[in-house]
């Protein structure tokens, strides 16, 4: 991931001298907490005005200044206890968070750091959600991108408090705040929203070849599921032409129960995008992506390309998120260049497993989709390919939208009981 990194940095220094300057001074890039959110750094993702109540709402729900429940032995100050755990420290070590892991963690990014709110900041934020209202709400649903990221963002704080239990207060103002943001479903589905396509792949890894894409179709786990995520999520395949077996007949083989075969060179491509909620009350899966990822399956015996691949047994991943504030500027119109690349030593606050943790990307990665020291090697770091989640080439486009539309139905019907 580190060269081309590299060099993607050095066109956009070239092209954007100012927003670099600006996205170092929010993301820290020194390594010891590389990729936290800078402490004192102005962040303006709906709004030039920092005190708009959608910039507040964003301050109040996307950082959280704590002691994570757990510390991941990836990070740089961790690395004695990782050596000390072995050859998989680096992926499996942790230890319980104390008070000298406090960090500021959150930022424009993906992943939603908060749990829950103290009683001064749950009164925060309801001020902030009532403000959101009037003017403030009109500009906002002129520009429908930026309504529908803003409303999503607000329901799956909603759907955090239903998770964790905290706050029950606070579900009825997130729910009448996403309401006010509900568009048309017309509107919302207007392909204009797309902010990637399959094709696009090729301008940041000129090996993909786009037609060769094939997307798949899979029984999710629950990370993956709208019910939890509130986001659709689509999956493509690029199968080497030199494979033994082809796609369809490796997918055809794992449905009769023998092991996958994943040949050197596979890719994936893993896309995540916006399920709104329109004005009738009725979900809407738009076009409008946040999240990329890029997987490819370098293999083990060029020991070398193993070691330097994000998982370091073989499976290299880029990954791509959408920064609220680049949308808002660039009114829309973004293509996959638009999109910030993580790079693998980049710290995040995951909570996967439901916990929260502070470590590493390429570590949190590495935990399902490494290929050794698994029972399953032969899936290769591909999970999608495992038999009971049914792999299978996707019946149509629309597909796992429509499945992400009920799948968000489910959770919606919990959060208008629970709102009550
Ligand atoms: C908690 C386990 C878990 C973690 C952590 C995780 N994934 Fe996955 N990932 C999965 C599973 C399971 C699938 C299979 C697809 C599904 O469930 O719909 C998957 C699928 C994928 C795919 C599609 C192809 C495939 O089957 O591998 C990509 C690409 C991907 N993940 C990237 C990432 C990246 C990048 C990270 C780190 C930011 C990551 N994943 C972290 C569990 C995980």
């Amino acid at each position: 991931m580190g060269e081309r990194f590299t060099s993607i940095l050095a066109a956009v220094l070239a092209g954007a001298a100012m927003c670099v300057a600006t996205a170092q001074q929010r993301w820290i890039a020194s390594l010891s907490d590389r990729g936290l959110p800078a402490p004192g750094a102005r962040w303006l993702p709906w709004s030039d005005d920092e005190r708009h109540p959608a910039n507040r709402v964003f301050q109040l729900t996307f950082f959280v200044d704590f002691v994570p429940a757990e510390v991941g032995f990836a990070l740089p100050a961790e690395s004695t206890r990782a050596a000390e755990h072995g050859p998989d420290g680096r992926y499996f070590g942790k230890r319980a968070g104390g008070p000298a892991d406090r960090r500021l963690f959150g930022g424009d990014g993906l992943q939603l750091p908060r749990e829950s709110f103290s009683e001064s900041e749950a009164k925060a934020l309801r001020d902030a959600l009532d403000a959101l209202s009037g003017d403030a709400i009109l500009s906002l649903r002129a520009e429908t991108a930026a309504c529908a990221f803003l409303q999503c963002d607000l329901l799956r704080m909603a759907r955090r408090l239903l998770d964790t239990g905290s706050n029950p207060e606070l579900l009825a103002p997130l729910l009448q705040a996403a309401r006010r943001l509900a568009l048309p479903r017309a509107t919302l589905s207007d392909h204009e929203l797309s902010t990637f396509s399959i094709a696009q792949a090729a301008t940041i890894e000129p090996e993909i070849e786009p037609s060769r894409l094939v997307e798949i179709e899979r029984r999710s786990t629950r990370l993956f599921d709208a019910e939890h995520s509130l986001l659709w999520s689509r999956v493509f395949l690029e199968w080497p032409t030199t494979a033994t077996r082809q796609l369809r007949e490796e997918l055809a083989a794992v449905a009769a129960g023998e092991k996958p075969s994943v040949p050197v060179g596979a890719r994936a491509i893993l896309i995540q995008g916006i399920v709104a909620l329109d004005d009738q009350g009725k979900p809407c899966a738009t076009d409008l992506a946040i999240d990329v990822r890029l997987q490819r399956f370098v293999g083990a015996l060029d020991a070398l390309a193993a070691a330097a691949s994000t998982t370091r047994d073989g499976v290299d991943f880029r990954v791509f998120w959408l920064e609220r504030e680049t949308l808002r500027r660039l009114a829309g119109k973004t293509t996959i260049a638009d999109f910030r690349e993580l790079h693998d030593d980049d710290q995040v606050l995951f909570r996967d497993y439901g916990t929260p943790k502070h470590t590493t990307l390429s570590a949190q990665c590495t935990l399902c989709h490494r290929t050794s020291g698994t029972p399953e090697p032969e899936l290769a770091g591909f999970p999608l390919l495992r038999k009971h989640a049914q792999p299978r080439i996707a019946s149509s486009p629309r597909a796992r939208m429509e499945l992400a539309e009920r799948q968000f139905a489910t959770f919606f019907a919990e959060l208008e009981a629970a709102a009550k």
